[in-house]
């Protein structure tokens, strides 16, 4: 038999997208990016020990799905290197007064290095003398030629406007970071660092391994569900930025109304908005805030709303029959958790969008690069 394949289908290597080519990629995505050793990170870093001592505040720019990324790294930053994280909007930083705090390093997040809110919030942390460090997936890119430092993403080229692959790197390189911070300011034991970073360098098999158990589970959970016109996504701590951006992707690629809240967020108004047409998705592991977010799945079910919970296997045995339906990821420590939960939350954004017919990779409005302000 004769194979017909057109130069578009050949790029897409089989794939019916490259949002989804991308998705399935981020195991080797996020495996090229941490091609280093513990030894090598001081240089992938670019900060000797007697700089990093000097650190007294982090504040990181972004804009979009590379601002969730800052967001969520707030969590595992300073809890392991005690260091207060700030992360703005750039577009917002630009304008909005900034007080001179001496010792602060910022950090832009960016996939293509062109975005012109980063480029602008970089040049103003700049002109306050700040240490600049730009997190990056094009080197010679306008941001990586402005930042004193610039830590590579090599996940290789994104093309499906909704970034996926480019997330998942960032937010490796940012865990990495927290990882290292913490170690050598002396927050985080031997032992400590040990355990992390060697949690951290497995994350390429746990994201293959989330790949693999979880996308059938969301596209059937899709089918059910992708008539209805508004979603929620619930999550705490670090994987409340990817309950926002599941959310964001949702409303990039399927053009629904969908929102992220922080999980005990919801009571304070948004419950307002769940009723048996509102989907619930709920980013719930087997930590700290287990409990909590258990109730969120009670409280939306007791509304009507079909709740999707993602969780491991010890939540699901609690979960069980209590949820309109589970998603699980493998087991890990629970920051980790919310890099794997980005992959899921990708798979439901594609899924509802493909059975609404939408046009995934370009989708109307939006641009992969927004180099205007
Ligand atoms: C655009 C894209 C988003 C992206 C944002 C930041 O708005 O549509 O997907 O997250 O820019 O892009 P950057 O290249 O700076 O990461």
């Amino acid at each position: 038999t004769q194979i017909k394949w057109n130069t578009a289908q050949a790029e897409k290597g089989g794939y019916k997208h490259f949002m989804l080519k991308e998705i399935y990629e981020q195991p080797d995505a996020v495996a090229d990016t941490l091609r280093f050793g513990v030894e090598d990170m001081p240089s992938v870093f670019g900060m000797s020990g007697k700089q990093i001592k000097n650190i007294k505040k982090i504040q990181i720019i972004a804009c979009g799905t590379a601002y969730h990324a800052g967001l969520c790294s707030k969590y595992f930053i300073e809890e392991y290197s005690g260091i207060p994280v700030e992360v703005d909007y750039a577009s917002e930083y630009k304008y909005r007064f900034v007080p001179s705090t001496p010792g602060t390093l910022a950090i832009a997040v960016s996939q293509s290095g062109e975005t012109a809110d980063t480029i602008a919030a970089m040049k103003k942390a700049k002109e306050a003398g700040f240490k600049t460090l730009a997190i990056c997936n094009v080197l010679g890119s306008t941001l990586t030629r402005m930042a004193d430092h610039t830590f590579f993403t090599r996940c290789g080229l994104e093309i499906s406007v909704a970034s996926t692959k480019a997330f998942t790197s960032q937010l490796a390189a940012l865990y990495g970071l927290a990882v290292f911070l913490g170690f050598q300011r002396g927050v985080l034991n031997s032992a400590q660092f040990k355990k992390y970073s060697t949690e951290f360098f497995a994350l390429p098999r746990l994201l293959e391994n989330t790949i693999k158990n979880t996308a059938e589970a969301v596209k059937k959970t899709a089918k059910k569900i992708y008539k209805e016109k508004t979603f929620v996504f619930l999550g705490r701590s670090a994987n409340y930025p990817i309950a926002l951006e599941g959310a964001l992707k949702l409303k990039e690629i399927s053009y629904l109304h969908a929102e992220g809240f922080p999980g005990g967020e919801i009571k304070h108004g948004p419950i307002a908005i769940i009723d048996s047409h509102v989907p619930v998705f709920v980013l719930a592991p087997k930590d700290n805030l287990f409990e909590k977010m258990l109730s969120a799945c009670e409280e939306t079910a007791a509304r009507g709303a079909k709740v999707i919970a993602v969780t491991d296997k010890k939540g699901a045995e609690i979960l069980g029959k209590k949820v309109f339906a589970l998603v699980k990821i493998p087991e890990a420590n629970s920051f980790l958790t919310a890099i794997l939960n980005a992959v899921v939350v990708q798979f439901f954004a594609y899924y509802i969008a493909d059975l609404r017919k939408c046009e995934i990779d370009q989708p109307r409005n939006l641009a992969k690069s927004v180099t205007v302000e």
